[in-house]
This record gives structure tokens, C-alpha cells and sequence, in this order.
């Protein structure tokens, strides 16, 4: 099966369900999942620098802890003053994307975001801007387009519409989120698309109906992570995924996708004291430092023992740099486009 995903990037459905559902011997799994990155990225990993810009969120999602009848969280949102300076911050950084990541907050009208887009864009030309504020319509993908946006990330979260279900309530549909993918990359961003590894209901058939979107999606980074418990949840009672299950996962992707760009998510060194490193050597090639300010991190709050909300952004850098190095690669500021 590893000489078959080496050679033709694929697997049939069999196979696939295989790999699911049988451990797979790592060290041979790995080695391959990295000699692809390198042919393909050398050893660069990039770093963007992500800010957290809202917690406030109208969806209610079953397993996320920013989830609306989540009374006990604490609500945010940073001012556009707020948002531009962890920007500064992060160009003296060396950043060269930002991502801004929040909730479906209805006080960021489409004018705001344009607004907030197009500010980071005048100060900082040289760097991309990334959004991932959840579905939107596709005018407003065209707006945030035209204003200077050209990445998004959307997680599909599950390909099979039972689990969808499961996972989310019914006002939310996985029709309408491959409709925004769909917009998003007929607009012409750079697509983000991924799920979360062990949800609650998922299976080998799930799984499979992930990797046969994402082939059908064609996104130039897939993001993936372990799901992790969150108790102010409906799914407190859930175990959360599996960290080297999680890392087959993401081998697996690298092999399968080998011009994708795959961050060690937060979800994978929330789960182990080295997770992202080990992500780093099952394949991914992205990390997300978080730029947002000391005193909100706690409060995006997705699930919980979430790392890094103590550390002031530079600190975030240069550890996040020591942990690339100790992986055996090297951290890259530049835009680094996907090559999808
Ligand atoms: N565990 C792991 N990942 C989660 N996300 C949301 N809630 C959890 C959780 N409990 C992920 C979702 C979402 C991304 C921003 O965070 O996949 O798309
Ligand atoms: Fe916010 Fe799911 S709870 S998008």
C-alpha cells in the first residue's frame, strides 16, 4: 500500500478504508510523508501569524467551545485599532501573512471586513491576508476578494451529510459549506479546507468521504487536527482523537496531496507537550503562531488545554522557531504560496 500511495498519490476506496481502520507502521509511513515535503518544500515550514479577532460566534456548533449557548465563555472582539497593531507587531516579527480567524459575528459587516482587509493591505503591501470567518455569501467572498483578501480557510469539517449532522445543529448544512468552498476558489483564493481527526460519530466511510472531497476540492492547504474535548459542550462526554492515529492522517495527506500546504495545528500541541513537531515530521509544513493579544487568548477558547495563551507573540516566534529547528527543518517568514 505505501509503494502504491508513493508512486500515484492515491489509493482505491479499499484501501483507504484499510488504512483507516488497520495501524499502519509509522517510521516507514513518515519517512515517505517526508521525503515528499522536501521534493516538493525542501525543509521550509511558514510561519503566519494568526489573530483571533472575535469569539463571538452565531453558530452553535456541537463540539467548538465558542459555540453560541456557550454561556460560560467570556466574549471579545478586538478593535480595527487592536487588529492593524498585532499586524505591526507582526511585521516587526518578520510575518508576511496574516490570518484572521473568528466567529460568524454579524457586527463584522462585509463593509468591516473590506475596511479591515484593505487597511492591513495599505500598511503592509508586501504581505497576504488570509480570512477565516466562517460561510459567507459569494458577494461577500467577492468583496473581501476585492479588497485585498486572497486566502481563506473553511474547514468542511465532515463529507458525509449523516455526520455533518451529527456534528452541527440544523440550521447549518453541508450543502452551503461546499458552496462557499466552491465560491471561494471560482473567486480565486488559495482554498483552505480540512476536519478534525476523531470527532465524535466519525469513521473509516467518513474519512473516506473527506479524502474524496478534498480530491475534488483540490485545496492549496488542508487543515487537520486531533478533536479535542471541550466540557461547555454537548459532546463533553466524547473522547478526543488519537495523537498518532492523527499523525497517520496527516502523512497520509502529505502523500496523497503532495503540493498542499499542512500546518501542525494547535489541536496536535495541545494534545502532546511535542505534537507539533511530531506533525511536522508526519508531513505538515506550516505553523500558525498566534499574534493575538495576551489578554483575549484564553477566551478563544475552542477546546480546551489550548497552548501558547500565556506567550507574548515574540516569544510565540522565537519558540515556535526552536521547535521547527529541533524537528529538523526551518522556519520561513516569506508569503509562501502553495504551489496547488
Ligand atoms: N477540537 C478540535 N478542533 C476544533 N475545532 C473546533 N472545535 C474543536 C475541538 N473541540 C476546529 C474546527 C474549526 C477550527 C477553527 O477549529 O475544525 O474549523
Ligand atoms: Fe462558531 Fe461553529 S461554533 S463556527
Amino acid at each position: 500500500m505505501l509503494d502504491k500511495l508513493i508512486t500515484t498519490h492515491d489509493l482505491s476506496d479499499a484501501e483507504l478504508l484499510r488504512f483507516f481502520s488497520e495501524p499502519q507502521e509509522e517510521a516507514p509511513l513518515f519517512a515517505a510523508a517526508d521525503a515528499v515535503r522536501r521534493e516538493y518544500y525542501g525543509d521550509e515550514v511558514y510561519m503566519r501569524g494568526l489573530i483571533e479577532f472575535t469569539n463571538i460566534c452565531k453558530n452553535d456548533c456541537y463540539y467548538c467551545g465558542i459555540r453560541r449557548s456557550n454561556s460560560h465563555a467570556v466574549r471579545y472582539r478586538l478593535t480595527d485599532a487592536e487588529i492593524l497593531a498585532c499586524c505591526d507587531e507582526g511585521y516587526d516579527l518578520g510575518y508576511r501573512t496574516f490570518v484572521l480567524q473568528g466567529g460568524e459575528d454579524g457586527f463584522f459587516t462585509d463593509d468591516k471586513i473590506c475596511a479591515i482587509v484593505s487597511a492591513i493591505k495599505a500598511a503592509h503591501p508586501d504581505c497576504a491576508v488570509t480570512l477565516s470567518i466562517g460561510e459567507k455569501s459569494r458577494e461577500s467572498y467577492q468583496a473581501y476578494y476585492d479588497a485585498g483578501a486572497r486566502r481563506y480557510l473553511l474547514r468542511h469539517e465532515t463529507a458525509d451529510p449523516v455526520h455533518y449532522r451529527k456534528l452541527h445543529p440544523a440550521e447549518m448544512s453541508l450543502e452551503n459549506r461546499k458552496r462557499c468552498l466552491f465560491d471561494l476558489k471560482a473567486i480565486g483564493y488559495q482554498v483552505g479546507s480540512g476536519f478534525m481527526i476523531g470527532s465524535p460519530y466519525q469513521t473509516p466511510e467518513t474519512l473516506l468521504s473527506d479524502i474524496r472531497f478534498l480530491q475534488a476540492l483540490c485545496p492549496a492547504m488542508i487543515g487537520v487536527g486531533p478533536y479535542i474535548t471541550h466540557r461547555e459542550t454537548p459532546f463533553a462526554e466524547m473522547p478526543p482523537g488519537e495523537l498518532h492515529f492523527s499523525l497517520r492522517i496527516v502523512a497520509l495527506l502529505r502523500l496523497m496531496f503532495p503540493k498542499a500546504l499542512i500546518p501542525a495545528t494547535t489541536a496536535f500541541a495541545s494534545l502532546h507537550a511535542e505534537g507539533r513537531e511530531l506533525a511536522l515530521r508526519a508531513g505538515a509544513n506550516v505553523v500558525m503562531p498566534n499574534l493575538s493579544p495576551v489578554t483575549v487568548r484564553k477566551h478563544y477558547d475552542l477546546y480546551e488545554n489550548k497552548v501558547c495563551l500565556g506567550d507574548e507573540a515574540a516569544h510565540c516566534r522565537g519558540c515556535m522557531e526552536r521547535r521547527i529547528a529541533s524537528a529538523g527543518y526551518r522556519a520561513v517568514v516569506a508569503v509562501g504560496d502553495s504551489l496547488v
